[in-house]
């Protein structure tokens, strides 16, 4: 009862405030089934440009929010919760990256769209998890890659890049680095037919066992084209709504492990609070909302790669 009546207010305030909701994939289910649009990274990146409001609320984490605002400077974007921060984008700061730039001065650098903006601005092109081996194929071939921050994500991008060196920062995303193979399989032998789908933010050992690898939105484009009906879903807990929802005739193996805490700070509460004082809002220097636009637009032309 309480949640259907936070469910009314958002959806009236939503209209009289001129405002879009947009959630990741790994959001609650409460969150997911109040938003506009349910995504993953580069469609959300994608999304948030095509929207025709003053206000975006944001829920997701902090990089994800920071990118709609820069790809929006003249829109209001709001994050519920201004703590739901990615520890992963927290790994890699600019300062650091200018030194290891310094280090490599003819190399090119990507950066993992999670990352801080201020990373972005000193970035020449933006990758997420969906297109991150096309963008690095689009670049000239005869350059060494920085690649920032996610050395899962790196090992993986370089079993299709072959050309060239990738110097990859020691970052990890906590969630996806404890996803351990020994869970994956138990799962696999109690549901042989079930197909391993994964993260490229896995490890190695388990991306081997995977039998395809995706973005999030990729794993949902596959589902809904597979003749398969049961997976195993290598990724955040949270997708596993949004599948179920999708394609509620099959049948999904979430892991007990893989649960990102930032991604669970929001809920209906702090998203109606944000649509009523929309705040709090996020906030960057035009300086670094210029030059971070670059990167992320390059990466954009580019198009998803899953
Ligand atoms: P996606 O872009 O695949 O949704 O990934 C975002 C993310 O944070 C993965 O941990
Ligand atoms: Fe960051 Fe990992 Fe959470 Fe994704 S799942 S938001 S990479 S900590």
């Amino acid at each position: 009862m309480r949640r259907e009546r936070i469910q009314k207010e958002i959806d009236e305030l939503k209209r009289k405030q001129n405002a879009i909701i947009l959630a990741h994939n790994y959001q609650i289910p409460e969150v997911q089934d109040i938003a506009d649009f349910v995504g993953d990274s580069l469609d959300l990146a994608m999304k948030a440009t095509k929207a025709d409001v003053e206000n975006i609320i944001f829920c997701g984490v902090d990089f994800m929010a920071e990118s709609a605002k820069i790809l929006n400077p003249d829109k209001n974007v709001i994050i519920p919760d201004i703590e739901a921060k990615c520890p992963m984008a927290g790994m890699v700061d600019a300062e650091s990256l200018t030194w290891l730039k310094e280090d490599h001065p003819t190399a090119v650098t990507v950066s993992y769209i999670n990352t801080p903006a201020e990373v972005k601005a000193i970035s020449d092109i933006c990758c997420t998890s969906s297109n991150g081996a096309k963008v690095i194929k689009n670049l000239p071939a005869d350059r060494d890659v920085i690649f920032v921050p996610d050395q899962n994500l790196g090992l993986y991008i370089k079993r299709f890049i072959h050309d060239r060196k990738l110097i990859l920062w020691p970052g990890i995303c906590p969630t996806h680095h404890k996803i351990e193979t020994k869970e994956i399989l138990e799962i696999k032998n109690r549901h042989p037919k079930a197909e391993i789908l994964v993260h490229p933010e896995c490890k190695p050992e388990v991306i081997d066992i995977a039998d395809h690898v995706f973005s999030t939105n990729g794993m949902v484009k596959h589902v809904l084209q597979s003749n398969k009906k049961e997976f195993i879903i290598g990724t955040e807990k949270g997708l596993c709504h949004r599948l179920q929802k999708e394609k509620p005739d099959k049948k999904f193996y979430p892991l007990k492990t893989a649960v990102c805490p930032n991604m669970k700070k929001i809920n209906l509460e702090k998203v109606l609070k944000s649509l009523k004082s929309l705040e709090p809002k996020i906030t960057l220097s035009q300086e670094t909302i210029e030059k971070a636009k670059k990167p992320l637009q390059k990466m954009m032309q580019i198009g998803r790669g899953d």
